[in-house]
């Protein structure tokens, strides 16, 4: 399968940065962020507030074949509704692996970020993006960074929220989480044969775009 577009991907553990980073990185090069979490996120929402079997694969299917998704640029929209915070949600994210082990929900998923590749250069998040979905893909990163880091960064965040979760709590899920992506039967969260690894521990934001954005364009 040719890409007429050029793919970079960045795949990852949860809390890596990899959404803020390949966002940025888009932005710079011009090009679209595809975040491909978000796609699991906004069936996983719908499948939620349906009160769709979460361990049925076909009602699952259904379900996916009839979602009114888009997801403008750092956005997500179902049946025209903002569900960009919804999808956050605590509980969505738990539910969200029942989701990601669904094989015939991940191949509508695939050929929706495969439509995007053939629309526009893009810049594409996620687990499988290296492995699964562009394996001739011009540039693959793997980032990620120390667990206790992840786990900070992500503990941060949901104060930032207003949130009053624990440190331990966040890091028992982000371990949890980690565990099932690696291990899930199909598309699991690994590196690419060709990628290179990315660890952000200790690097701010903008260090690692203009790392990852030297290492896409380098300078003459
Ligand atoms: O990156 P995230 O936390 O937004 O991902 C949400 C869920 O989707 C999580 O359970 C992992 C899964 N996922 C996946 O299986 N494959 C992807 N390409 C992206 C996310």
């Amino acid at each position: 399968r040719l890409l007429v577009h050029r793919v970079v991907t960045i795949d990852g553990p949860a809390g890596a940065g990899k959404s803020t980073v390949a966002r940025l990185l888009a932005e710079r090069l011009g090009w679209r962020f595809l975040d491909t979490g978000a796609m699991y996120r906004v069936v996983t929402l719908a499948a939620l507030r349906g009160e769709v079997a979460l361990d049925d694969p076909e009602a699952l299917d259904r379900l996916a074949a009839r979602l009114e998704a888009a997801f403008p640029p750092g956005r997500a929209l179902l049946g025209g509704e903002d569900v960009s915070q919804a999808i956050r949600d605590v509980a969505v994210t738990r539910a969200s692996r029942f989701i990601a082990d669904c094989a015939a929900v991940r191949a509508r998923l695939v050929a929706w970020q495969r439509a995007f590749a053939d629309a526009a250069d893009v810049v594409t998040e996620g687990r499988d993006q290296g492995t699964v979905v562009f394996p001739d893909a011009a540039r693959k990163f793997f980032v990620t960074a120390s667990e206790v880091e992840r786990a900070r960064r992500r503990h941060r965040e949901l104060q930032a929220k207003g949130s009053d979760t624990t440190f331990e709590a966040v890091l028992a899920d982000q371990q949890a989480r980690d565990a099932r992506d690696a291990s899930r039967a199909i598309a699991p969260m690994k590196p690419a044969d060709d990628a290179e690894t990315v660890d952000t521990t200790g690097l701010t934001i903008d260090q690692v775009v203009d790392l990852l954005h030297r290492k896409v364009l380098p300078s003459p």
